[in-house]
């Protein structure tokens, strides 16, 4: 089957074990990320949401020390570690709960310049997917009669959907989001949430959030993390209405935080 196409798994995560500097961060993992599908993972402050996003693209080995790695991770069926890293990371793109557009660069060049870089030159095609990307994250109405200015002109919210313009400009297969309503302000995180629910139409979305509502509001699957160990995972709505671990019962009623 060809990658991307078909109900194949996206992500395959199986008896993962994470170690950061000989200290072990996530515990014994498994799930799947069905494909076309918002997959929720929710839990506390440090139970290690971030650090399980950073593994499926990778970015872990960038910024966290030394790692080590047990079990399989696999992205439509290949050990994402036998991947090229730069290959996995254009296809699974990234956004970050601080909003980290290029603050120097300008609206238009915080699209343009990533398009470069992968090698699309032609002025005209980069003028149409800035303006397409801009459209989808509900931004060119806001901009596009200042596009020359410098991000750091944006509002947070605005400078959030520019960094999710940014990934989609690429046309990556997955989108990871790591908790990315929580810094901004509400209608920006209304656009997002919606915008979400849109995407999964062409893509697959990995949502981290630390507020189960949102979850429940957007997410397909929904996998509650909790001291590093994976409680439970499942249909959203399974895991909300009939969770089987005690510990997920108090969580998604809110006696956990
Ligand atoms: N680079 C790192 N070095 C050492 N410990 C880390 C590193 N990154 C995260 N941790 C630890 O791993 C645990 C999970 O962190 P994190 O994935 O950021 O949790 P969450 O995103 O759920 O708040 C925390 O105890 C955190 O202190
Ligand atoms: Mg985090």
């Amino acid at each position: 089957m060809e990658a991307g196409k078909g109900t194949e798994d996206v992500f395959n995560v199986h008896g993962l074990h994470l170690y950061i500097n000989d200290r072990v961060i996530l515990k014994d993992i498994t799930f799947k990320v069905p494909n076309n599908s918002v997959f929720g993972i929710m839990g506390p402050s440090g139970s290690g949401k971030s650090t399980l996003l950073k593994v499926l693209n990778r970015l872990i080995e960038i910024y966290d020390g030394e790692i080590k790695v047990e079990g399989k991770v696999l992205y439509f069926g290949k050990d994402v570690f036998q991947m090229e890293a730069s290959k996995l990371r254009k296809e699974v793109g990234m956004v970050f709960q601080i909003p980290n557009p290029f603050h120097h660069l300008s609206i238009y060049d915080n699209i343009a310049y990533p398009l470069k870089s992968h090698g699309i030159k032609d002025k005209r095609e980069i003028m149409r997917i800035v303006e397409e990307s801009l459209r989808k994250v509900r931004l060119w109405d806001e901009v596009h009669d200042r596009l020359h200015a410098p991000a750091s002109h944006l509002s947070g919210g605005q400078q959030q959907r520019l960094t999710i313009a940014r990934a989609l400009a690429l046309r990556p297969k997955v989108l990871l989001m790591d908790e990315p309503t929580s810094m901004i302000d509400v209608v920006s995180a209304q656009a997002i949430e919606q915008l979400i629910t849109e995407l999964k139409k062409e893509m697959t979305i990995v949502l981290v959030s630390h507020n189960p509502q949102q979850v429940k509001r957007v997410a397909d699957y929904v996998a509650f993390l909790y001291n590093g160990k994976l409680v439970e995972w499942g249909p959203t709505e399974e895991i909300f209405d009939s969770p089987r671990n005690e510990l997920t019962q108090k969580y998604v009623v809110g006696l956990i935080d």
